[in-house]
């Protein structure tokens, strides 16, 4: 099915009237500025995908959303089977800086190859919204071609209805209807092909730690049926969410070596974690994890944070990095802390 009619896996069964076909036949339809805009506040007034019901686009998610597909900078309005390219999100009234933030994380992800497509954000205030371009696309000129992803609810085979199975539960971290680390690296310990999937997760584990993600659940991590290959999908939706004015709880959505609350993991937590899934070398675990926290210091100093991401976030990531690094378990900020940039390496010349 998913060969024959590449539909994205949500919609990929559909039972209908045989002589509605014409109207699936995929097009794309021109759209301009203008009307993104309005489809994206409708989007974000109405808590849907912008669209209409001649679009068969299918997103999970809580967030708004906007499917569009951009061929040589000009957009259009996927219609029938045809697929998106792009997701954008509007902003939101309730979260005015959320957008920022989801693009300096994605920002960070790119700078340690976790993350290889582009995301843009773009306009300002109100009318501001971001531009997330598909990793499980392949466009050739206006033929687009879908890789099929699977989340890890799906690969886990959650259950899709209830909302929190996504999580893994502190009240019962070995429940076996809900996610853990663990049973992820089991999925992916499970993959054919070239690639390590287990070392992946490791580094996007530490990853989600350093920005402290609390929403890496079970459909924010996927694995990409690559051809000839599986492997863990680019990161997305990976957003410092944690350091917020006002925010109490500070659990992760899984559990680090049985550990919930950011401000008790240390680098101990992650190395054991990726231990006890018995699936990497000897000393492997604590290789990962120590070039993990390295890259992420260094860009840190190099990727611009975009505008409207609060201070304290970025302090927060130096702080977490730092702690990190130095043995500790990550703790409470001190509310002076700043962030120290890391010297430039001198180089022989003595310029830089
Ligand atoms: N760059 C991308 N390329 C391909 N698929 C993506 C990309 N980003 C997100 N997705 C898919 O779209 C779904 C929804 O996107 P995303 O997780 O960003 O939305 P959300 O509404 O913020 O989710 P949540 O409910 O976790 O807050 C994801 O679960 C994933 O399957
Ligand atoms: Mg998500």
């Amino acid at each position: 099915m998913l060969r024959e009619f590449g539909c994205s896996i949500a919609g990929a069964v559909t039972i209908g009237d045989p002589n509605s076909a014409r109207r699936t036949q995929p097009r794309y339809e021109p759209v301009s500025e203008a009307e993104i805009l309005q489809r994206l506040r409708r989007a974000a007034s109405d808590g849907d995908l912008g669209s209409d019901d001649q679009s068969r686009s299918m997103l999970a998610g809580y967030q708004p959303k906007l499917l569009l597909a951009c061929f040589d900078g000009n957009w259009y309005l996927p219609r029938g089977r045809a697929h998106s390219t792009h997701i954008l999100k509007p902003r939101l009234a309730a979260r005015p800086d959320g957008l920022a933030r989801e693009h300096y994380g994605h920002a960070l992800a790119v700078k340690l190859g976790l993350a290889h497509y582009g995301t843009e954000l773009i306009g300002r205030g109100v009318r501001q919204y971001l531009v997330i371009e598909r990793y499980d696309r392949v466009v050739n000129g206006e033929t687009v071609t879908l890789i099929h992803q699977e989340d890890a609810a799906q690969a886990l085979g959650l259950d899709w209805v209830d909302e929190d199975a996504k999580f893994q539960n502190p009240d019962a971290p070995r429940d076996s209807h809900r996610p853990s680390a663990y049973r992820f690296a089991e999925i992916l310990g499970s993959l054919q092909g070239e690639g390590r999937p287990i070392a992946d997760l490791l580094r996007r584990l530490t990853f989600t730690v350093l920005i402290g993600d609390n929403d890496a659940h079970a459909k924010n991590l996927a694995v990409l049926h690559l051809p000839g290959r599986s492997a863990l999908a680019d990161v997305y939706d990976a957003v410092p969410n944690l350091f917020q004015e006002g925010r109490i709880k500070c659990n992760l959505a899984l559990a680090i070596d049985g550990s919930f609350d950011h401000r008790c993991i240390s680098a101990g937590h992650l190395i054991r974690e990726g231990e006890r899934w018995n699936a990497l070398g000897a000393g492997e675990a604590e290789r990962i994890v120590t070039e993990t926290l390295a890259d992420f210091a260094k860009a840190l100093d190099s990727v611009v944070v975009p505008p409207g991401v609060p201070a304290a976030v970025t302090a927060q990531l130096a702080w977490n990095v730092e702690r990190l690094q130095t043995g500790h378990e990550i703790g409470e900020r001190p509310s002076g802390y700043r962030r120290k940039r890391s010297r430039p390496a001198k180089t022989a010349s003595g310029n830089r």
